[in-house]
């Protein structure tokens, strides 16, 4: 009754199909492997979470010279890129989003020479590598911040940053009433060499994360310099962290009531109106200034040969609002969170596509994809909540609901087999493809984030979706060292996801991502058009791509497939129905 995934020649024809078998082969002829010009176009771009990757010298953290040994396993499954997150030198309070040398590597994961073995060795395999560049704020051990804090209010080290006066009679009232996005006030006050208390400074982050004052040419400068040291190593582009924050609203004002909130997601619900031309909603997020940094940023890049790319994380919303981190002299690509937070539901996921090719589209740009990150829950594991989670949260022991595994792994088995036929770029996160959930019940003892700390518990935030990887069904920690050390603990039940488990399984999450992604290739989806199908329901998604038709059933029943020759399914598929929560591309 099954349809193996990984094999075209078993492919089931829907009965009202007689397509010939040929119909059904990749075609050879598709634009191939995106190394070419604007190869962002059209890239499936794998993030590596670097400490939770592989570990080469068994310390329990991942590290670069583990990411070298591994790279071939991507080259395998098929990815064109992919992106590190931050290993430059820091005291870790943030997974090295607090950099204290933005041109070094941080000890835990090698030296600068591993960078560039990995590099070249990427190189070599026909993969492109992004880096991840936090310009927003630096670590409070950088010497910018210690020059700033051992120099007088006032002075120009201390205009690198946000230092101010607090306000109240004695200054003990914060400048403002901003938020940190991890819980708690954003700004800290000092304590000056005599003990008395001293200016405030602001940290839209953990206090460890001061916030840069980009009005300040210095700093832009010192990022110029940056970019450039990591493109002359080679790099392909940059990740470039909370984008959408760096400038903030003349004379710092409080956010007013309707704004507040501390939350990540800026504007957050997606299909809003379109808001494009209004001001931004908060005196932090999407300020119109930023703009200027990313189009000096984009000429930078340009006097690079190679097509080096940009891509921001801007979580701001709806996406013609994102397009504007996109026009033709700004950045080549920004995620679509708008996509990432759409729920499991026909209307939204079609509303979400439609605005996102239509936004992105009338700048130029290509859209992105992604369902996941190293910041929100694995969609495995989201897509199976119906309750409300709001980002950052996490899952714990004590969250007063349970997701639905099985129906979570299902619908994100559907998710990405949709969201790999989109015509565009698309982001992977590492692990996806072996589709791990969430880990809910990790120890309070062993947690990490900063969320955790700041909130005294009440929010998990992210270490549920950062656990390292299982390369193997047995060995010391499912095969991520050789020692079994592990910054978190695996669960037990990751050896069945272990990926020597799911090379040899033709129907796991694996199997069906490297058939995905081959068949995107070979039929050039990334560069297609995508024209709508309709009638089949209101809880079905279907389009046409490339010669494909894509169909995503989001409902509880079971619909009738349309014709042509099946070329993959997220689940097996009998006879000519498709089951809900289950997608299918077919030929013809
Ligand atoms: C970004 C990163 C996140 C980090 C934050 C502060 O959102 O993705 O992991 O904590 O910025 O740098
Ligand atoms: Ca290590």
């Amino acid at each position: 009754m099954t349809t193996p995934l990984t094999s075209t020649s078993t492919d089931t024809p829907t009965s009202a199909a007689t397509p010939t078998g040929a119909a059904a082969q990749p075609q050879t002829t598709g634009r191939t492997r995106a190394t070419g010009k604007e190869w962002w176009r059209t890239a499936v771009i794998y993030q590596v979470y670097p400490r939770s990757f592989a570990d080469s010298n068994g310390d329990g953290i991942g590290d670069l010279p583990g990411i070298t040994a591994h790279l071939p396993a991507l080259r395998t499954l098929g990815v064109d890129a992919i992106w590190l997150s931050p290993f430059m030198t820091s005291p870790q309070r943030d997974a090295g989003y607090d950099v204290a040398d933005y041109r070094d590597v941080d000890p835990i994961f090698g030296t600068l020479h591993d960078f560039d073995r990995m590099l070249g060795a990427a190189h070599e395999l026909g993969l492109r590598v992004i880096v991840d560049l936090v310009p927003n704020h630096t670590s409070s051990d950088h010497a910018w911040f210690q020059a700033a804090l051992a120099s007088a209010e006032g002075s120009e080290e201390r205009e690198h940053y946000y230092f101010r006066d607090g306000k109240g009679e004695n200054g003990d009232e914060p400048p403002n009433n901003w938020e940190s996005v991890f819980g708690g006030p954003a700004w800290t006050r000092l304590t000056d060499p005599d003990g008395t208390p001293g200016q405030w400074y602001l940290h839209l982050f953990d206090s460890s994360q001061p916030d840069l004052n980009w009005e300040d040419p210095w700093v832009r400068e010192q990022f110029r310099g940056i970019l450039r040291f990591w493109l002359d190593r080679g790099v392909d582009g940059f990740r470039i962290d909370v984008a959408h924050g760096m400038v903030k609203a003349e004379g710092l004002p409080d956010e007013t009531d309707a704004e507040h909130g501390g939350s990540m997601s800026g504007a957050g619900a997606t299909l809003e109106p379109d808001i494009s031309d209004e001001p931004p909603s908060s005196p932090f997020w999407g300020q119109e200034g930023g703009h200027e940094i990313f189009r000096d940023w984009h000429t930078v890049l340009a006097a690079y040969d190679g097509d080096r790319a940009l891509c921001g994380e801007a979580w701001v919303s709806p996406p013609s609002r994102l397009a504007r981190y996109v026009r033709p002299d700004e950045m080549q690509q920004t995620f679509n969170f708008s996509y990432l937070e759409t729920p499991w539901q026909a209307d939204a996921l079609r509303g979400v596509i439609e605005d996102s090719l239509e936004a992105f589209g009338g700048v130029g740009a290509p859209s992105t994809w992604v369902l996941s990150n190293h910041d929100v829950v694995r969609h495995a594991t989201r897509l199976g909540i119906s309750e409300d989670n709001p980002q950052g949260h996490g899952l714990g022991p004590k969250t007063p609901f349970r997701p639905d595994a099985v129906a979570g792994i299902r619908r994100a088995r559907a998710a990405t087999t949709l969201m790999l036929a989109l015509p565009g770029s698309a982001y992977l996160y590492q692990g996806e493809e072996l589709g791990l959930p969430e880990v809910i019940d990790l120890p309070d003892s062993a947690r990490q984030d900063p969320t955790w700390f700041r909130t005294n518990g009440e929010r998990y935030g992210r270490d549920g979706c950062r656990v390292p990887l299982p390369w193997t069904s047995d060995g010391p920690a499912n095969g991520f060292n050789d020692t079994g050390a592990s910054w978190l603990p695996q669960p037990d039940e990751w050896a069945g996801l272990a990926r020597d488990v799911e090379e040899s399984d033709p129907l796991s999450t694996l199997s069906l991502y490297r058939r995905l992604l081959s068949e995107r290739e070979a039929r050039a989806l990334g560069a297609g058009e995508l024209e709508w199908v309709d009638g089949l329901g209101d809880d079905v998604v279907a389009f046409r791509n490339g010669g494909v038709t894509v169909v995503a059933n989001l409902g509880t029943a079971s619909v009738p497939l349309p014709t042509g020759l099946v070329i993959l399914s997220s689940e097996p598929l009998s006879g000519s129905e498709l089951p809900a929560d289950t997608a299918a591309w077919l030929a013809g």
